[in-house]
């Protein structure tokens, strides 16, 4: 299973990278004006911590031209972007064109296993499913990503799943016994994944044990 962090925060992205967990990068829109600052400098310090991993950014136009015009555009920053199409008919069309390019996509803000279909025929890349954001509306946003794998698999669909939009550790799991290809966590939840009481009580224990050890 991939972890990618979803955020545009370098310091994040630094820390993450660096304790060994992260396969790629997930922004939008939102994430990048949290940082208040040029986008061409943001873009440029995050590929300079991810060189070599997927680095979705998305695109803002909504018609099919505009998208491949920005596509192409975002895709000259590497190789290792991916960009991210909204999931509409513009979006597909905009998809269908890009990939025959070599250009990879994250068909964004899925919220049904049918559009993940139809971004898995087009040829997307990768698929996000929004699972927190369906929890907010009463939706089980899970059973949709377990929907999505079940079609995938039933027709060897080669799209990867990201299970994006995840609120908590219990998501995390939820979408690894799944079996979902990639989780997005935003930084907060990967401290969370990582700390355990017992873990950290054990430690303090150890060291307390130790000082009672003489030393020769
Ligand atoms: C995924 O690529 C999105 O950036 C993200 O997961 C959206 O999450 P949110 O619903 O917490 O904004």
């Amino acid at each position: 299973m991939k972890f990618f962090i979803d955020t545009a925060n370098p310091g994040e992205i630094r820390k993450a990278y660096e304790m060994g967990v992260i396969d790629g990068v997930t922004t939008n829109p939102t994430l990048i004006s949290k940082e208040n600052r040029g986008f061409d400098s943001l873009i440029k310090e995050i590929c300079e911590i991810i060189q070599d991993l997927p680095i979705s950014l998305e695109v803002l136009g909504l018609k099919s031209e505009e998208m491949i015009r920005e596509a192409r555009n975002l895709s000259e920053i590497g190789e290792n972007i991916v960009v991210k199409i909204p999931m509409t008919s513009e979006g597909l069309k905009a998809v269908k064109v890009l990939i025959p390019e070599g250009i990879k996509t994250n068909t964004t803000l899925v919220f049904s296993p049918t559009q993940a279909l139809l971004a898995a025929k087009a040829g997307s890349t990768y698929v996000s499913p929004f699972i927190g954001r369906l929890d907010d509306i009463s939706q089980t946003g899970m059973e949709v990503v377990e929907q999505i794998v079940t079609i995938f698999n039933n027709y060897g669909f080669e799209s990867e799943v990201i299970v994006s939009s995840i609120r908590h550790p219990i998501h995390v799991l939820e979408a690894a016994l799944i079996g979902a290809d990639v989780a997005t966590l935003p930084f907060k939840v990967i401290e969370q994944l990582v700390k355990h009481p017992l873990t950290d009580i054990g430690i303090e224990r150890f060291l307390a044990d130790w000082e009672k050890v003489p030393k020769k």
